[in-house]
């Protein structure tokens, strides 16, 4: 018999609007009691005594035994997320700057207090990987985790590598379609993806990594002679994240720009598809495909977290147990291009070996190996405008 569920909504966005979309076709044993809302001026399609801009309208309302958790905000999330689990009530959040910021304390809160914080719909809008990462790929020892995690620039790179659109009117169609975060810097310039492959690497390596120290380069600086040199090879590029077993216990994590071949897997996962590619040693290759962003994809892997609350479901954090000693390590080594500007900036770059070099008047690259703690250590030159580095697989 499941427990019926008093749910207290944070936030009536395009998540919350597609998970109530959801709830509304379903017999299921829940009530939403309560939205807390940013905006009481906003219309709503449902009777406004169900809004309230009053935290405590859920908070301190002891009959809600859960908070759905779906703003923006990733601070004052963590704040409703620590004061509802500290007070007997499970969360289902999707915000992922919120959970891979905090995610050991949030992971310590819930065992200390015996409640349960579920965020399927945080990673990868409806593709179930976190409970499959906990669950399926319990025992076994993975090789790689990586995909396409973020919809906004999967669409964009789509829109300019088929249809020839502009960079500036696909980020708008993305914006229009309520792909893209609110400021949509975060999706461009592989935050979003980053905050996701940090969620990821815990529920798949059992380690905590701060997502300040992981490595995103985004697509925010892609430019015309890219996109014409990408297209002259029969390569495509797309945002990759990667978590990567390097050595035994030694896993390596970063968001770059890719330029990928039409026989690898992610090539035709266009538009907000997202994909996620799990390389194991025993199941060997297994491959995750559906929509990453939008209010009802997403909604339905919230909906997914609220109904498996009904039955007492938790992560359990196992893997986290066990994983004393695997360390996250940056010594890696890479094959990337890197289109720049100025003569000077390459000469502040350390390559290991170049292997490819172009010197034209309005384009310059080269092609070469470096080490991914020369990217990180060199960032803020890497990433001035004129300048583009993908990686090349
Ligand atoms: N902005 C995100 C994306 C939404 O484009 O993937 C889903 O997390």
């Amino acid at each position: 018999m499941s427990n019926k569920l008093i749910i207290g909504m944070f936030g009536f966005g395009v998540v919350g609007q597609g998970l109530y979309d959801i709830i509304k076709t379903k017999k299921l044993n829940l009530e939403i009691k309560k939205f807390v809302i940013k905006n009481a001026d906003k219309k709503r399609s449902l009777p406004a005594e169900l809004f309230t801009t009053d935290a405590e309208a859920i908070l301190g309302d002891t009959e809600i035994n859960t908070v759905v958790e779906l703003i923006d905000d990733a601070e004052a999330a963590f704040e409703i997320t620590k004061r509802a689990l500290k007070s007997g009530k499970n969360v289902v959040s999707a915000n992922k700057k919120m959970i891979a910021t905090h995610l050991e304390e949030l992971a310590e809160i819930q065992q200390e207090y015996g409640t349960s914080l579920l965020y399927e719909g945080a990673v990868c809008g409806s593709i179930p990987i976190i409970r499959n990462l906990e669950e399926y790929y319990d025992n076994e020892l993975l090789h790689s985790v990586s995909g396409i995690f973020n919809g906004s620039s999967n669409y964009i790179l789509s829109k300019i590598f088929n249809e020839n659109q502009s960079y500036d009117t696909a980020l708008r169609k993305a914006q229009e379609l309520g792909f893209a975060e609110t400021d949509p810097t975060l999706d461009v310039g592989g935050y979003d993806p980053k905050y996701k492959l940090a969620i990821v690497a815990s529920h798949a390596y059992g380690i905590y990594v701060d997502p300040e120290t992981i490595l995103n380069l985004g697509i925010d600086k892609l430019g015309e002679q890219d996109i014409r040199f990408a297209k002259e090879k029969g390569f495509k590029i797309k945002l990759l994240p990667l978590a990567k077993e390097i050595d035994p216990n030694q896993v390596v994590l970063y968001v770059l720009p890719k330029f990928i071949h039409s026989d690898n897997i992610l090539f035709n996962v266009e538009n907000e598809n997202n994909g996620v590619l799990v390389k194991a040693a025993f199941a060997d290759e297994q491959f995750f495909y559906g929509k990453g962003a939008g209010g009802h994809p997403t909604g339905s892997a919230v909906l997914s977290d609220i109904t498996a609350l009904r039955y007492g479901y938790r992560y359990e954090y196992k893997k986290h147990l066990d994983a004393g000693q695997i360390a996250y390590n940056t010594d890696y080594q890479l094959k990337v291009y890197f289109r720049y500007a100025e003569e000077e900036t390459l000469s502040q770059l350390q390559f290991n070996s170049i292997s490819e070099r172009f010197y034209g008047e309005n384009f310059k690259y080269v092609i070469g190996e470096i080490n991914l703690n020369e990217i990180i250590n060199k960032r803020a030159i890497i990433h001035q405008t004129g300048n583009f580095l993908a990686e090349i697989l």
